[in-house]
């Protein structure tokens, strides 16, 4: 009885007249099917069901009607085949790092089906194809790819970030600008379909399905497995910085000025990088894929621009770098995992800015958000430019649509996060005026955004709009096609085309 008033409490506003539709009726029916099925599931309430509901944003705590914990694609295709028959939207949840907590949905009531049990990664010294499976975190996939044969693919720096998510709409890390995308070394995934089919994905077996799962992929289907090229890791890498004395307008432009022309012109391609600023410091932080000495050479035309120096340039091995990068968090995690924050972010891709642009960002940086005291960061990731493995990708190769070598040269993420108590009501206009500043002197095919940094306060029309731009009419058409009762939902998720 307690845990009927709770519940209701919970789920209220969800029931209509219908008594299938109601909250406490589709858990009984989606239980009832995942026992017959013999899918395993957390127990409501449990400290599995509380460890896997609780969000990496602490902002967006949602309340799921049902958890399954599969082990194996079959239990997958059965959790779905569940959810179809009672009626209930599903979501695949893997590292859980979604930042508008997508992975439960994005909203009370779903059905989650939580991966994280699933995380092998084998490695085929032959084909050279690792074998990950959905549920990995990437700080394992690293670890074990690298102890199996001293191999790699591109992607982020957190350990703790699920490699499905992840790689599924985007992926950018410190080997990017060398090597592309996460999402550019799938070259195969094994994914259950809204009617519970499992297939193979390729470029060969159902490439119309494997073009949208790159880029898209939490809209149709929920992926079991991954295959991944890989390359060898290089055996020595160089952590690097740049201090940027960016504490006046002026500063910024002219320093962001000199970066984005190098940048453009052709920084080389085995430097990675971003520029990190928050109200303490600015600073270039990099990983460049080569020796102290190799990266002096390759950076000095910058640095001339600049007038800096570097102020840290640091061999490392490869693990050793990604390491560094994570400051102190355990690289090999599995779960229970349990880092947390309280935020709002957004997200940009932009062009080099032209000089008006540039002015309006860097007068909100000294004159905003340097003024505020709050716990912000901005990362500007070094994207594009001549020599970018990532726009050097066919546009239309992958349903990921910022590949454009005259307009994507910048990936940004803004960042502000209170470190107790909830995340105040008038904090959202911070960063929602920071990113005007930008999108008010470009064209829209000019900018997007970017999902895996998802900010749920966009309508859905807008949200899909800025994350698939130019994929988005053919996405919608095999949404049409794949899911048309839309089981794969989230409030910003892809809508069939009518
Ligand atoms: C601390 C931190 C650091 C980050 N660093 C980077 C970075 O360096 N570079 C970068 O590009 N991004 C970075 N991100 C963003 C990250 O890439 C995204 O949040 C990513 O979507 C997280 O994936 P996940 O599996 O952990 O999340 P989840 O919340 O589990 O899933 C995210 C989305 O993918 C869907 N999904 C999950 N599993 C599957 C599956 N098996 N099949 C289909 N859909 C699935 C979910 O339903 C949800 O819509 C970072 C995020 C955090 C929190
Ligand atoms: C499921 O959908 C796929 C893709 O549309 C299709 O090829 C397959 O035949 C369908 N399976 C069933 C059982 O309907
Ligand atoms: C991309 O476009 C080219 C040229 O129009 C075409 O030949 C190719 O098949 C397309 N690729 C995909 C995956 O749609």
């Amino acid at each position: 009885m307690r845990l009927q008033i709770a519940l209701s409490a919970t789920l209220a506003g969800l029931a209509v007249a219908n008594p299938m539709n109601s909250p406490l009726n589709k858990r009984a029916a989606i239980d009832d099917c995942l026992k017959t099925a013999n899918v395993p599931v957390n127990a409501p309430n449990s400290n599995d069901w509380r460890a896997d509901s609780n969000p990496f944003n602490q902002r967006l705590k949602y309340t799921p009607v049902a958890m399954a914990v599969p082990t194996n694609v079959q239990q997958i295709a059965a959790a779905v085949s569940c959810a179809a028959k009672v009626g209930v939207k599903v979501n695949p949840k893997s590292g859980g790092h979604s930042y508008a907590s997508f992975g439960l949905g994005g909203e009370n009531g779903h059905f989650i089906v939580q991966l994280d049990r699933m995380n092998r990664v084998t490695y085929d010294s032959a084909s050279q194809i690792a074998t990950v499976e959905a549920g990995a975190r990437l700080g394992h996939v690293a670890t074990l790819l690298y102890n199996q044969g001293r191999r790699a693919f591109s992607h982020g720096t957190c350990p703790g970030v699920g490699v499905a998510g992840h790689s599924l709409h985007g992926g950018f890390g410190f080997s990017s600008h060398t090597y592309g995308l996460a999402v550019d070394w799938i070259v195969g995934a094994t994914v259950v379909l809204a009617n519970a089919t499992i297939v193979e994905t390729s470029e060969t077996q159902n490439p119309e399905i494997f073009w949208a799962l790159r880029g898209a992929g939490s809209n149709f289907g929920i992926v079991s497995t991954f295959r991944f090229k890989t390359f060898a890791a290089p055996s020595q890498v160089t952590v690097f910085e740049v201090n940027l004395p960016w504490n006046s307008a002026q500063a910024i432009v002219s320093g962001w000025t000199a970066i984005q022309d190098w940048l453009k012109a052709g920084a080389p391609k085995e430097v990675n990088g971003r520029v990190f600023g928050s109200a303490m410091q600015t600073q270039i932080q990099g990983l460049y894929h080569g020796t102290p000495a190799q990266l002096r050479t390759a950076i000095q035309p910058l640095l001339t621009k600049l007038g800096a120096s570097l102020s840290r340039a640091q061999q490392y091995d490869w693990m050793g770098a990604f390491s560094y990068y994570t400051y102190g968090q355990q690289v090999d995690v599995t779960r229970p995992y349990n880092l947390v924050e309280t935020f709002y972010s957004k997200s940009l891709v932009t062009p080099a800015l032209p000089n008006n642009v540039l002015q309006n960002v860097a007068n909100y940086w000294i004159q905003r958000a340097k003024s505020l005291n709050r716990d912000w960061f901005i990362i500007i990731d070094l994207y594009g430019g001549a020599n970018s493995a990532i726009t050097k990708v066919p546009a239309n190769a992958t349903s990921y649509p910022y590949r454009d070598p005259n307009n994507h040269l910048f990936l940004y993420e803004f960042y502000d996060r209170v470190r107790s108590g909830n995340y105040p009501n008038d904090g959202f206009s911070f960063l929602d005026g920071w990113v005007k500043a930008f999108t008010d002197g470009l064209s829209t095919s000019q900018w997007g955004m970017y999902i895996n940094y998802a900010d749920p306060t966009m309508n859905r029309a807008t949200a899909q709009d800025v994350y698939y731009r130019t994929s988005l009419p053919r996405l919608k058409q095999l949404k049409a096609q794949l899911d048309p009762n839309e089981l794969f939902y989230y409030p910003q998720a892809i809508e069939p085309a009518k």
